[in-house]
């Protein structure tokens, strides 16, 4: 196999003659046959390859905040927590499954742009570590619930720096015009650190900016960094407020087609760290505890999707459409951002010889729901056999739904030989479960 298309696979998955045929030494069509399709397998070797390269490349002074909402499971957060990370969770549902990890709570960085008080009040129960505030009446609220429950939050404050990203609008979100944080431009950072200063109930710690999500150039990174610098001596010269943590977001990219070239884990991590340094040293301030919050190059490239191939419609000289058993359900991103895919055959069968370009389709009754177009497959790919996508361990399992009412898949974790179930399939009574007939 090219070297291209296996970038998106795990390290771990094995190819003959062009299909897939194990990942986590454990063979697909086992797979398969166990757990039926789709089948959501995450790579329990990348995953915690990528935790630990993250860990290794910030060290023991700085924080690696697994973004939970990559990936919200609860045998994930647990082997996240093992590997001594952070989790960054942004509603009270994330906040539950950390809670069913045992995740450590003093190392949960509570995100959103619209908390609830009934959220804050059981981030305040629990323990939570961190909570970065989004707004001025997030900051009232928090201030509000701690005189209630005796509770002093650990604040870091969202900013909005004001830095354009080469990513998808939808996931773009360090413009000036965003939904979350202080924007930098209009000095509400400013003003809400004065704010956040003279509440009791905060405990005012640091500062935070995300820039956006599948950024594969390193210089919108570097960008933030100098404007977050930048904010951090001025509220140290012009309001006498020493902050002593930065937290840079998430957002690094991954490689879902053959053409991606993101950075690698190593080089993302080595610039963000020089450019901290070199900033804070040109201003002359002391180098902050860093924080970052990596979802997407964690999970995502742990995850691979098994579908089985249905209806195959030939149009002849137009296109041919091979339909799958799942489709925007358990994967939005396509239909959502235009987002793009590799897919391989997979199992026992014929060598891949001839191919000819085809477009996965999806089972929803949605014209939109077509996974990939002009994938190269066999010419006489039949029903019944299994297809493979690599790159899907995040934001898929994550943004499910149940369009139409397909039960979700299930999600199983392997791993040398080894086959962990992490998420049970749905059935079609799952979905019914909350309906509540008219008497
Ligand atoms: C505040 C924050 N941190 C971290 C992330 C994770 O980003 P990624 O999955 O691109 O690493 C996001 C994602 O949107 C985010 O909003």
């Amino acid at each position: 196999m090219d070297h291209g298309l296996t970038q998106v696979f795990p390290a771990s998955a094995t190819f003959e003659a062009g299909r897939l045929r194990t990942v986590g030494g454990v063979d697909v069509d086992a797979l398969a046959a166990a757990h039926g399709t789709p089948l959501w397998v995450l790579d329990r070797q990348e995953l915690t390859g990528r935790m630990r390269a993250y860990r290794e490349a910030l060290g023991p002074d700085n924080a690696v905040v697994f973004a939970a909402k990559a990936l919200c499971v609860t045998g994930v957060l647990q082997i996240a927590a093992a590997e001594g990370l952070q989790v960054d969770v942004a509603s009270g549902g994330e906040l539950r499954t950390a809670q069913a990890a045992n995740f450590p709570m003093e190392r949960v960085v509570f995100h959103g742009n619209n908390k609830s008080v009934e959220e804050l009040e059981y981030a305040a129960r629990l323990g939570v570590g961190t909570v970065v505030a989004d707004s001025f009446s997030e900051l009232v609220r928090l201030d509000d619930v701690a005189s209630r429950t005796g509770v002093r939050f650990r604040v870091q404050l969202r900013v909005t720096p004001g830095v354009e990203t080469d990513t998808h609008e939808h996931i773009r979100t360090g413009h000036d015009d965003s939904k979350f944080g202080f924007t930098l431009s209009a000095g509400l950072a400013d003003e809400a650190v004065e704010r956040a200063v003279a509440l009791p109930g905060i405990d005012l710690v640091g500062l935070h900016s995300h820039v956006g999500s599948q950024i594969l150039a390193g210089d919108a990174f570097e960008s933030a960094v100098a404007a977050m610098v930048a904010l951090l001596d001025r509220m140290q010269t012009a309001h006498d407020v020493a902050l002593p943590e930065l937290n840079l977001g998430g957002g690094l990219g991954i490689a879902y087609t053959r053409d991606d070239q993101p950075l690698a884990i190593a080089d993302y991590t080595r610039r963000l760290l020089a450019a901290v340094d070199a900033e804070c040293a040109a201003v002359g301030i002391a180098r902050p505890k860093l924080f970052i919050e990596p979802g997407r190059s964690i999970a995502g490239p742990a995850g691979v999707t098994l579908y089985r191939v249905g209806t195959v419609k030939r149009i002849p000289g137009v296109n041919t459409y091979l339909a799958v058993d799942g489709g925007m359900s358990d994967n939005p991103r396509p239909a959502l951002y235009g987002a793009r895919y590799e897919f391989v055959p997979a199992g026992n069968g014929a060598a891949v010889t001839g191919t000819e370009p085809m477009a996965i389709a999806g089972k929803h009754c949605e014209t939109g729901d077509v996974l990939a177009r002009d994938v190269a497959l066999p010419v006489d790919i039949a029903e019944g056999e299994l297809l493979a996508v690599g790159a899907t361990g995040a934001y898929n399992h994550a943004m499910a739904s149940n369009y139409n009412r397909l039960p979700r898949p299930a999600m199983v974790l392997v791993g040398d030989g080894r086959t962990d179930m992490l998420v049970r399939r749905e059935t079609p009574d799952d979905v019914l479960s909350h309906d509540v007939p008219l008497p």
